[in-house]
């Protein structure tokens, strides 16, 4: 029997649809690389803004079209776009024969005839990796309830998992040769505080640090009101934690905040990112925007702008707001910032910080960078090159044994040195440094 999944939307899907993936390869199903060729084509879906709807819907109309065509696969849609009832959804897509909420597996296993696997099938079902770096979730859920999101409705409130059974998938990840872990969650320094002796997130990175094998952690993404001083220097005392933050401030004006209740001023925003760049001097910090949110003026829009300039992110996720139905925002508040108003805005979010990552990425020019190497592809020319991230996760191509150096084979996996010979907005392009690459 054989599985097809489709997944878009953020990291925390990525890994609940290899959990999933891998709780099928359990009970002997294999991966199929097209919905005509499987048995069962799950379609992991998004909901945080009305374009990903659209796509998971695109999707499900041509399985739909394929079916008829004589596929006798099962369908089932899992992910954000279920919510508690998922009676609307069968109403419009009676076809599907399983809707599954976020990392409720029981409606699909049902559907493809397992119907009781028992309480211990899933916590024991780690993903397995297809790559030198994984994600791994450490806290389900959230309970900020920001007036425009969907998330804490579709993926329930805060849980966090123990320290143990982090620390067991890790240790079977670096088994299989995984190099790079980043944890998730939706807000991830709210880990641990619905636990016994409510560890932190600190203390979860200390309990990790030394599993043999892996090479570097990561965490996505912050709360800027959650992020404490303690976190902050465990990123810093601890050598494989990567000096990265993804910190979304969402609005850079207060009214706007507040309105999103965000739970923190700029003034709060500011006092992190500075706490973070004093503690460490070479991080990264990358952020979320949302403009034309209800009743967005240019002033305020301003303020958002003037703020990417101080700032300097070093990259920034823009998006228009999208109004989500059973948000707090769609029943309250008005979607009143046209939708060319909007698109001037993202666009003029995403123009300076094309300008201010081209001048952060400059610095780089001739200086050498630690890059765990990923893999190896094509680049426009045609030329094969091998790719990877820098610790402030940045992309980098590179060539080994050219310009002069006796530089020896990368392999993947490895952490290379890289000296930097080109720089873009997006990415870096260099030069194996050494002979040795170091493992
Ligand atoms: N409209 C637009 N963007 C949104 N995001 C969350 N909800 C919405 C929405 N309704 C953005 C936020 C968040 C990112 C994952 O998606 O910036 O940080
Ligand atoms: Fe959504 Fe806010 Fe929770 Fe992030 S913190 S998932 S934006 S409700």
């Amino acid at each position: 029997m054989r599985y097809h999944i489709w997944t878009i939307g953020c990291q925390m899907n990525v890994a609940d649809s290899q959990k999933l993936a891998a709780g099928l390869d359990r009970l002997g199903w294999s991966e199929a690389s097209a919905p005509e060729e499987a048995d069962l084509v799950v379609l992991n879906t998004c909901a945080i803004r009305d374009h990903a709807e659209q796509r998971a819907i695109g999707k499900l109309g041509a399985l739909k079209k394929l079916r008829g065509q004589g596929s006798e696969f099962k369908i089932a849609v899992m992910g954000c776009m279920v919510g508690l009832r998922a009676d609307e959804l069968e109403r419009r897509f009676p076809f599907v024969d399983a809707f599954a909420r976020p990392q409720q597996f029981a409606p699909i296993m049902e559907a493809i005839g397992y119907d009781d696997l028992g309480g211990e099938f899933w916590p024991g079902t780690f993903s397995q990796p297809d790559s030198v770096t994984a994600y791994v979730p450490i806290i389900h859920g959230c309970d900020k309830f920001c007036t425009y999101c969907i998330v804490p409705y579709r993926r329930g409130r805060e849980v966090s998992r123990t320290i143990e059974d982090v620390r067991g998938e890790v240790e079977h990840l670096a088994g299989r040769g995984v190099r790079e872990v980043t944890l998730l969650g939706q807000t991830v320094e709210a880990y641990g505080h619905d636990l016994p002796d409510a560890p932190d997130l600190g203390d979860l990175l200390r309990a990790l640090h030394d599993i043999d094998g892996i090479a570097r952690y990561r965490f996505l993404t912050s709360y800027p009101r959650d992020m404490t001083e303690r976190i902050i220097d465990a990123v810093a005392e601890l050598p494989k934690v990567c000096e990265y933050f993804n910190i979304p401030v969402q609005s850079g004006d207060n009214a706007v905040l507040d309105r999103m209740r965000r739970g923190y001023d700029i003034e709060l925003y500011r006092e992190k990112v500075d706490l973070i760049r004093r503690k460490i001097p070479d991080v990264a910090i990358t952020t979320d925007i949302i403009v034309g949110f209800c009743g967005e003026t240019d002033a305020e829009f301003r303020h958002t702008r003037d703020l990417v300039a101080e700032l300097e992110f070093d990259k920034v996720h823009v998006a228009a707001y999208s109004p989500r139905p059973g948000t707090i925002a769609y029943r309250k508040l008005e979607d009143d910032v046209p939708q060319d108003v909007k698109m001037a805005r993202f666009h003029a979010i995403e123009q300076l910080e094309a300008e201010i990552s081209a001048r952060i990425n400059s610095r780089l020019l001739g200086a050498e960078v630690e890059v765990l190497v990923e893999g190896r592809k094509a680049n426009s020319e045609g030329e094969s090159m091998w790719y990877g991230r820098t610790r402030q996760n940045k992309l980098v191509h590179f060539r080994s044994g050219c310009g002069g150096l006796a530089a020896g084979d990368a392999r993947v996996g490895d952490l290379a040195t890289v000296r930097i010979e080109r720089t873009s907005p997006w990415a870096l392009v260099g030069v194996a440094a050494r002979a040795a690459v170091l493992a």
